[in-house]
Formats: C-alpha cells, structure tokens, sequence
C-alpha cells in the first residue's frame, strides 16, 4: 500500500510529462514578451556537494557569498519554525564590493534596476515556498536567477519562511513528528497560523510597518486562508505576488491530474485507513534519484524524467539537478494534498473537508466547509500565471483574478510551467526582473 502511495506522489512528481498546453491562453491581461535581450546567460553555477542532513539553504546563500541569519519561532500551537534570512544590504557595506565584481558590471541586461541605484533599502520582503517546498525554492538557481538573490540585490531585506512540517521545520514543543497530530494540518492551518506568527515575528524584528509577499504555489493559497480569517493582516502587506497560484482548481487538461483528483477521496480513506499522517520522501529514494540516477554522469532516464517537471532547464543546467532533486525531499502532510484534491474535485476555493458530517460541523458549524472569502483580500496582488501550468489552468487564473478586489496586475508568462518559477534557468528575465519592477511601483510608505 505505501508503494501505491509512493507511486501516487512520483506520479504528481511526473505529470508534467503529459502537459496539455495546446489550449492557448485568450484573456485580456499582459503578455510578457520574451525578450531575447534580457535572457539570463545560462550559466551552469556550481556549488560544492551537498549532504541530506545539512541545510541546503544556508549552504547556498553562503555558496553565493550573500550574508545569512536563521531565525526560530514558535507558533501559538507549539510548531517551531525556520526563517532564513538575507538581511538588508546596508547592513553588509562589505557587500558592496560585488557589485565592482567585473562579471556583474559586464552584463548589460541587468542594468541599473538589478544593482543600482546603489544600495537603496527598498524594504522587507517574506518569500514563501509552496507544498512539497521550502525555502530552498529561492535561492536553488543561483544568484543570478534566485529571487531571493535578485531581491537582496536590489536592496531588500529578505526573508524566506520554512512552514510546519516541511524539512526545517519538523519540530513542535509537544508533538514529534511520529504523532498523527503532528500531521493534523493543511494549508489552511499554516496560512491562519503559521503564516501571522512569521509576519509578526518579521515585523517586530525590523520594526517596519509592513512588508511586501511573495507566494510560490501554495504560498500564496496560506494568504488567503489568512485574510479570509483575519482581514487585519491586509494592513501588514504593501503588496503580495503569487507565483503559478493555487486557489480554483479543476479545468486543467492534463488527464494525470484530473486524474488523481478523482483518486482524492480513496486516496483519503486508504492513508487513514494505513494511519499514513506524513508523505516523506524516503532517504532510499533520494539516495536513488539525487546519488545514482541524476548523479553528474547524467543518466537519460533521469533527464527523461525531469525534464517535463523542469522544463528546458535540464538541458542547460545539468549540473543543478542533484541540487534540484534535494530542494523536492521534503516532508507534507497527506492531508495537505487531500485538500488540494479537493478543490480540484469540488472546483470551489474552501476549507477542508471531512468528509464526516459530525467533524464538519463541529468544526465548521454547518454541514459543509465553508469557502474563503476572497472580497476580504483587499491588498494590492500581482499574479503571475504560466501558460503551460499543468495544475492551474488559465481558466482556473482567470476565475482567480476575477474574485480578487484589487488585482494590479496579471501576467502570463508563455514558457513557464508550474515549477517552472522555481526552477527555470530563465527567471530573471521572465519573473524576477518584473517582480521588482512591481514593488518598486508600490513603494514603501
Ligand atoms: C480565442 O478567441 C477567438 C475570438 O474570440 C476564438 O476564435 C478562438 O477560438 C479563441 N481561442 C481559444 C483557444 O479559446
Ligand atoms: C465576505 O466578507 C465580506 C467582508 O467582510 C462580508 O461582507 C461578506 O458577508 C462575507 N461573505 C460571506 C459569504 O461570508
């Protein structure tokens, strides 16, 4: 049965493979050109080997040269949280040296937006992975297409979360992460509690007002959960961006996807049923995929198998993918991706659902699970949506953008599947350079 398991999540791993992207996009927003000359040169960026156990994100940030904090908190339910950082430049004036660095003055493309104008702090920024993500997410690209790398340059204090039950965050005051309890979450939990702890923590440590979002995935679904249930935290954002967002699911093409999401409900029963609570992937598998099949002597099986989930990527960057492979291994609850099973299936945007009358009802008052109110996200959002996202249509975006109050802008963004705004080669110029462009329009109070 855990193989069927295991084989249910490579399959999400692998779906990209049966990408339906002949349904060309035909809305009314911004198409992002692809500019020829403001493509990041696809330089493969090394870094030394890497061990399971370490922590591969400050292990890259300290690779690049970028100063790094780690940050603890405990939410109000006892989970013990990881924040990285990578403080305000202003704080570093040694860091200044780099931008002297001849390789980064060379390049044209980046310009005054990406290391001038000199050391300006532009504010505090939270970056939040999405499911089966951590904030790895980043910073894997290197610092020529990192975000988080791209961000820090153009003078902003980041921040980047690490949310319960992910890999550097297994830890709660109470529970190990051998108890079913451990696991008793979903999106829902980490945006309503998770998601204000890190946001207050951020705030009360910088002292600033507010701070500027952006949510990859399900990064951006724990927000809304948030402001749905907490409207007040809308005045704690200047603005938030979602990457590849997950809010209405259900009119995508690609038939694995369709179909797992049939499967959720016997998925649901049988990993209860197994008390399955933690969807890990196991050290067996990461010895296989990262140590022998995508070791450097690259096998075609491997690159046969990543290249739908990474795009072109893997034909340029071949060196990343061990890299690559490690940023995947870590740990959701089953109940996480039921709930995602579920939006697919019901096509509504709402909390978890039961499936039991007498548990929806105790903890919903009513019979049904209530959907998230979307009219309270009244903050200034940007979407970025790829046109070859296998798990959120351009329909699914669209309905998105339509329930959102104040959406400034919609791009889509031709090339880019779901994970590809982590992992293509090619983020500066598509998403990250735009990115900035946008908060930089939304200045800081
Ligand atoms: C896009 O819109 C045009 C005109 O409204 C229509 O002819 C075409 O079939 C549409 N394409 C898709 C893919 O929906
Ligand atoms: C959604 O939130 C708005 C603003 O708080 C409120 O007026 C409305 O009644 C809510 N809708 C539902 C269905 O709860």
């Amino acid at each position: 049965m855990l193989a069927t398991v295991v084989r249910w999540l490579l399959l999400m791993h692998l779906l990209v493979h049966q990408c339906a992207s002949s349904n060309s996009f035909n809305g009314t927003h911004n198409k992002v050109e692809l500019d020829a000359t403001t493509t990041t040169p696809a330089t493969v960026w090394r870094r030394p080997p890497i061990e399971y156990e370490r922590d591969l994100v400050i292990e890259l940030i300290e690779g690049a040269e970028y100063p790094i904090e780690k940050h603890v908190l405990t939410t109000t339910d006892g989970y013990i949280l990881k924040l990285h950082r990578i403080p305000d430049p202003m704080q570093y004036p040694a860091s200044g040296e780099r931008s002297t660095d001849p390789k980064v003055a060379d390049d044209p493309a980046d310009g005054l937006l990406r290391f001038g104008p000199a050391k300006t702090f532009r504010g505090t920024v939270l970056l939040m992975p999405g499911l089966f993500s951590t904030a790895a997410d980043f910073v894997v690209t290197g610092p020529e297409n990192g975000l988080a790398f791209v961000l820090a340059d153009a003078g902003y204090d980041v921040w980047l979360a690490n949310v319960r039950g992910s890999r550097f965050s297994r830890k709660n005051v109470k529970l190990s992460v051998a108890d079913s309890e451990f696991w008793d979450f979903s999106f829902h939990e980490i945006g309503t509690i998770d998601l204000p702890a890190i946001i207050d923590y951020i705030l009360r440590e910088t002292n600033a007002p507010k701070l500027y979002y952006v949510g990859h995935n399900q990064g951006m679904t724990n927000l809304f959960a948030l402001l749905s249930a907490k409207p007040r935290y809308n005045r704690k954002i200047h603005h938030a961006i979602g990457l590849a967002t997950i809010g209405y699911l259900g009119t995508t093409d690609n038939r694995v996807v369709r179909r797992a999401a049939e499967l959720t409900d016997k998925l649901y029963s049988t990993l209860k049923a197994l008390n399955i609570h933690e969807l890990k992937p196991t050290p067996d598998i990461v010895r296989l995929m990262s140590g022998l099949v995508c070791s450097s002597d690259m096998n075609e099986l491997c690159v046969e198998m990543l290249r739908g989930f990474f795009g072109s990527t893997v034909d340029r960057s071949r060196h990343l993918l061990p890299t690559m492979v490690d940023d995947l291994l870590t740990s959701v609850s089953t109940r996480q991706l039921i709930h995602i099973g579920q939006l697919m299936q019901t096509k509504k945007f709402q909390q978890f659902d039961y499936r039991n009358y007498m548990l929806n009802t105790q903890k919903y008052a009513q019979a049904k699970p209530p959907e998230y109110n979307l009219s309270r996200v009244l903050l200034p959002v940007s979407l970025f949506h790829g046109a070859k996202d296998f798990i959120t249509s351009a329909k699914d975006a669209l309905r998105l953008k339509d329930e959102l109050r104040n959406v400034k802008n919609f791009l889509e963004i031709p090339d880019l599947n779901h994970v590809g705004f982590v992992y293509s080669d090619r983020l500066y110029a598509r998403v990250n350079r735009k990115i900035i462009e946008i908060f930089n329009q939304h200045p800081k109070a």
